[in-house]
């Protein structure tokens, strides 16, 4: 893949398995490792899990392979793409980009706390068992005014430093090694930590439903989720679409990616759950629960610390495979669409993303956790809300709406295809869902979003 800005000579995926190694690299990411087992914890464990697992089977698939369709079949992001059929249709692509960047102010805060912990993990500092000195450890640190700006700062850089440079060839080959790499990993941990005693408690929670838990509140959570861990709705997978080739059959492709993705979330949440509960935290603890209840685990396992140190270095990888797919959306629309070059776009906009962090990261201790802003949330909270409950479905919604009643479903399924066959009367059922399933269901659940606002 070379610059986004070189439009002139598009390159294209080496693979197909590198691709979606590629893609699977931005979708995989503290969205699956740290979000998805606290938000599966905060919404009643199971029927979170299963309301998840509904959506990404109607909804993911289906946006997943409408964003690649308009991606490939324009081999442009997602403004250009938008106004190449349909001049009107622009301005949503700078809603998903306007996401990507918000969420990569606060991403990279997260991403700091991970390079603070491989420092630790480095420094032995994980021969602690017991969950309250590893509670205290983690609030003091996220607490502290200075100490995780820093490091946010440093995650900022390295995001800045990859984008700056192009992002060629390398996403490609280092996530074809790192994502099996990591899958491995979590087989590993995961085992250790339902093994400990108590563990099973957190299986069953996570994985019996509980539907009397169901309410609007579990749903929300997890259509964000989905938006979130699959990278819809920011106009990333248009960006990736557009750099395959026309032979690819992107039914197969637009399967795998959030396959992948699911499979690395419920892995995550099988190794964390089960911790939580052997070692007595509490599933709703939020934030802190992989900070908190892992290196309880790697404390009590034989190469504890050497496992610490792989581990949270994955994480960094998978992290950082993200969140320059994040960086990447808006420093591309600044080339293309404003015709900065390349430097300036990044460091500009990487400096004012770091800035934009800093509330986020200042929300977590004394000196802004008292300030409220969306409905009684911290800084941090409210931005998470704004960009991924509400922006996030707004743009696809909209992605919906336009393939299914403006450009049409019929080329949209020819381009998808390559105007070949669909076996089962796949090809139908997409086209429902995307003109009626999708927009209904996003629909009913972003006014939702809206109306708690005003709760
Ligand atoms: N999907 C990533 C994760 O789960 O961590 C986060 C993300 C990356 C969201 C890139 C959106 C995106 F465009």
């Amino acid at each position: 893949m070379t610059d986004l800005n070189q439009k002139q000579e598009r390159d294209q995926w080496g693979s197909k398995v590198g691709f979606i190694f590629a893609a699977a690299g931005s979708a995989v990411g503290l969205g699956n490792l740290w979000k998805f087992p606290y938000t599966a914890g905060q919404n009643g464990g199971g029927v979170f899990v299963f309301i998840y697992l509904a959506l990404v089977l109607i909804i993911g698939f289906t946006l997943m392979m409408a964003e690649l369709i308009l991606g490939r079949t324009t081999q442009l992001g997602p403004v250009g793409a938008y106004r190449k059929l349909k001049e009107k249709w622009s301005w949503v692509g700078y809603i998903g980009v306007l996401a990507s960047f918000l969420i990569v102010t606060f991403y990279s805060v997260i991403g700091g706390w991970i390079l603070k912990y491989i420092v630790t993990a480095f420094q032995g500092g994980f021969n602690v068992t017991d969950v309250a000195i590893l509670e205290t450890t983690f609030t003091n640190f996220i607490g502290a005014p200075v100490e995780p700006l820093i490091y946010h700062g440093a995650f900022m850089l390295i995001t800045l430093g990859i984008v700056m440079g192009g992002i060629s060839g390398g996403i490609e080959k280092a996530s074809k090694v790192l994502m099996p790499g990591l899958l491995i990993m979590m087989v590993v941990i995961m085992i250790r930590s339902m093994t400990l005693p108590g563990a099973m408690a957190g299986v069953e929670y996570l994985l019996k439903p509980d539907f009397t838990m169901l309410n609007m509140k579990v749903v929300l959570a997890a259509l964000g989720q989905v938006f979130f861990s699959l990278s819809l709705g920011m106009g990333v997978i248009i960006t990736y679409g557009s750099y395959l080739s026309k032979n690819e059959n992107l039914v197969e492709s637009s399967f795998y990616i959030p396959l992948l993705d699911t499979i690395l979330a419920l892995l995550s949440g099988l190794t964390i759950l089960p911790a939580v509960f052997a070692l007595g935290f509490d599933p709703a603890g939020g934030p802190g629960l992989l900070f908190i209840t892992l290196p309880g685990v790697f404390a009590g396992m034989p190469f504890g610390s050497f496992f610490a140190i792989l581990f949270f270095i994955l994480v960094l990888f998978a992290a950082v495979t993200s969140s320059i797919s994040l960086l990447e959306a808006s420093v591309s629309l600044f080339v293309d669409e404003f015709k900065w070059n390349r430097k300036k776009a990044t460091i500009t906009l990487g400096v004012i993303a770091f800035l934009i962090g800093v509330p986020s990261s200042l929300a977590n201790g004394p000196v802004m956790s008292d300030m409220t802003f969306i409905n009684g949330m911290n800084f941090f909270d409210s931005m998470s809300f704004f960009a991924e409950n509400l922006l996030l479905p707004l743009s696809g919604l909209l992605l919906a709406i336009f393939i299914g009643w403006i450009w049409g479903t019929d080329k949209a399924v020819e381009e998808a295809t390559n105007s070949g066959q669909v076996k089962f009367g796949l090809a139908k059922a997409w086209a429902f869902i995307i003109k009626w399933v999708a927009p209904l269901g996003i629909g009913y659940i972003f006014f939702q979003s809206v109306l708690t606002l005003f709760s």
